[in-house]
């Protein structure tokens, strides 16, 4: 999958590329990110790409022809367009699995006061990341690029992305790593039981509970299944339900020098 992002900034993507699963990512041919610098389509002889607005206001505005230009010169046939705004779509995971199929993503960043109106002509999609203002698109194309990536076949585990957050709306479960007792919070005991299919519930009612309490607007997304409702009944009668404690008394060897 290839990413192209026009900026004018292309230099913020030098350590986020070059780190971590990103990098290994492209390193892998995986996915390719193509920086174009809307600067070099300037026609300007200083290379300016902005103009104070029509009309007057405070700051600059960036100019159609130079990202125009440079739009032109990225597009390719399976090309989708994506400009970053705040006034876009919210981005999501929904989104970002989206985007993992599409082979040639190219997202517009934006800067200084704003772009001039007639660019959102030339997007096939406006999005946002949030409902804050950056300063420009970068980060938010850093975003995207790295949430896409990491849904991309053999950049990390297939294992991971299964039980992560927002899958089937809900919130991933609580994880742990050692030592057993961090300050006098102790990890769940039923994690030490090896009792795979009560961890499963577990987890699962975990990751109920904290979607409802956490994330409310999710949890009513949520279609609950007959067994999540068995879950739910079973957890709401006692604090911790038979099946357990019962997991927890039968792993008690591995749980007695915790
Ligand atoms: N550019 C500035 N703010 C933004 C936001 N919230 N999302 C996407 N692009 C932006």
């Amino acid at each position: 999958m290839k990413f192209s992002v026009l900026t004018i900034f292309p230099h913020m993507f030098d350590s986020v590329l070059n780190e971590s699963i990103l990098k290994r990512a492209i390193g892998k041919k995986i996915i390719e990110v193509e920086l174009v610098d809307i600067r070099n389509f300037s026609k300007d002889k200083t290379h300016r790409i902005d103009r104070p607005p029509v009309g007057g206001g405070a700051g600059l505005i960036m100019q159609c022809q130079p990202i125009h230009d440079a739009l032109n010169a990225t597009k390719s046939p399976n090309s989708h367009v994506v400009l970053l705004s705040p006034r876009g779509k919210m981005y999501n995971q929904e989104i970002a699995k989206q985007f993992k199929n599409v082979d040639h993503l190219i997202i517009i960043c934006g800067h200084y006061e704003g772009i001039d109106e007639r660019i959102y002509n030339y997007a096939d999609e406006i999005i946002s990341i949030g409902d804050y203002v950056l300063t420009g698109g970068e980060i938010a194309a850093m975003s995207i690029i790295d949430s896409v990536a990491r849904l991309k076949e053999g950049v990390i585990s297939t294992e991971s992305l299964d039980n992560e957050s927002f899958e089937n709306d809900l919130l991933e479960y609580p994880q742990y790593a050692e030592p057993y007792d961090f300050k006098g919070d102790k990890i769940p005991q039923i994690l030490y039981s090896g009792n795979h299919l009560a961890i499963q519930k577990y987890r699962l009612y975990q990751s109920l509970k904290l979607t409802k309490e956490l994330r409310p607007d999710l949890f009513a997304k949520h279609k609950l299944t007959k067994g999540e409702k068995k879950l739910i009944d079973e957890y709401a009668k006692e604090k911790i339900p038979k099946f357990e404690a019962e997991a927890i008394k039968k792993g008690i060897k591995f749980i007695k020098n915790k």
